[in-house]
């Protein structure tokens, strides 16, 4: 598989604001604040976390609110963010690990819980990714990505440079799933509840984000318009889907 879609090695600064969440010097994000809400009812002390596409591990700040020694492991393939995790949470019950979603070989092991937001999208396909959440899974696995009624492939472009084949060399996929589609493939890999949540976020936070990062972000910065998540020409049609093993 070519590799022109990990972007995060070509900058790691696309998701300069990982590192400033990490440090506290930005708020949550409206997505961990709803993913600890949507763990809170079936986690216990005793459960272990991965945080899979973890940037810096901004989150552990987040999911610290269910239990101050929860035993969090995010993993990242981009190596700028795990040394910064590793360096920023050292002392802290969490641990950061270099691993992608595309190894299914590595040996991260299982967790009770395994969750992955605002990565689906961003990759070339979604199959062996969700397998390999799925198959680290003990009890929940919980996805935050662009799911709609249909599916919408779809590439930013960061310059408009095309190969000789037409196809772009320099962007970063925006893919959106369909939720039949996402359901009966997790379904087509064993006895799984699939079920799906609205997104809900604070329109005030979000848009504050845009005023401020807009400029500063090449792809965009979603702006909520009319109930809508907006990132530049798209509407980000955010859901949650809760993978529960039977
Ligand atoms: C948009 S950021 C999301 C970060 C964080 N989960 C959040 O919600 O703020 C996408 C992350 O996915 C990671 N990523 C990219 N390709 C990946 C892969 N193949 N396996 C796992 N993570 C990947 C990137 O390094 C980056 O940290």
């Amino acid at each position: 598989m070519e590799n022109n879609w990990r972007i995060w090695n070509k900058d790691d600064k696309v998701e300069m604001r990982t590192y400033l969440r990490a440090t506290g010097e930005l708020p949550e994000m409206e997505s961990a604040k709803q993913l600890v809400e949507i763990m809170r009812p079936f986690y216990n002390n005793e459960m272990t976390v991965l945080d899979f596409g973890c940037a810096a591990g901004h989150y552990y700040n987040s999911v610290k609110r269910l239990n101050k020694d929860v035993k969090y492991t995010g993993a990242d393939p981009t190596k700028k963010y795990i040394e910064f995790a590793n360096t920023n949470f050292k002392g802290t019950s969490a641990k950061f690990k270099d691993a992608d979603l595309f190894d299914d070989k590595n040996d991260l092991g299982l967790f009770d819980f395994v969750y992955c937001c605002n990565v689906i999208l961003h990759l070339p396909d979604f199959r062996v990714p969700l397998r390999n959440l799925v198959s680290r899974t003990k009890k929940y696995c919980i996805i935050r990505t662009l799911i709609s009624d249909t599916t919408l492939l779809a590439k930013y472009l960061y310059s408009d440079d095309f190969d000789a084949n037409g196809n772009p060399t320099n962007f970063v996929y925006q893919n959106t799933y369909s939720e039949k589609l996402l359901k009966s493939f997790v379904q087509s890999l064993g006895n799984y509840k699939v079920s799906f949540i609205d997104d809900k976020f604070d329109l005030t936070q979000i848009n504050q984000e845009h005023k401020d990062f807009d400029k500063t972000q090449q792809t965009g910065v979603t702006l909520v318009q009319d109930n809508k998540q907006i990132v530049g020409n798209l509407i980000f049609n955010w859901k949650w889907m809760l993978i529960e093993k039977i």
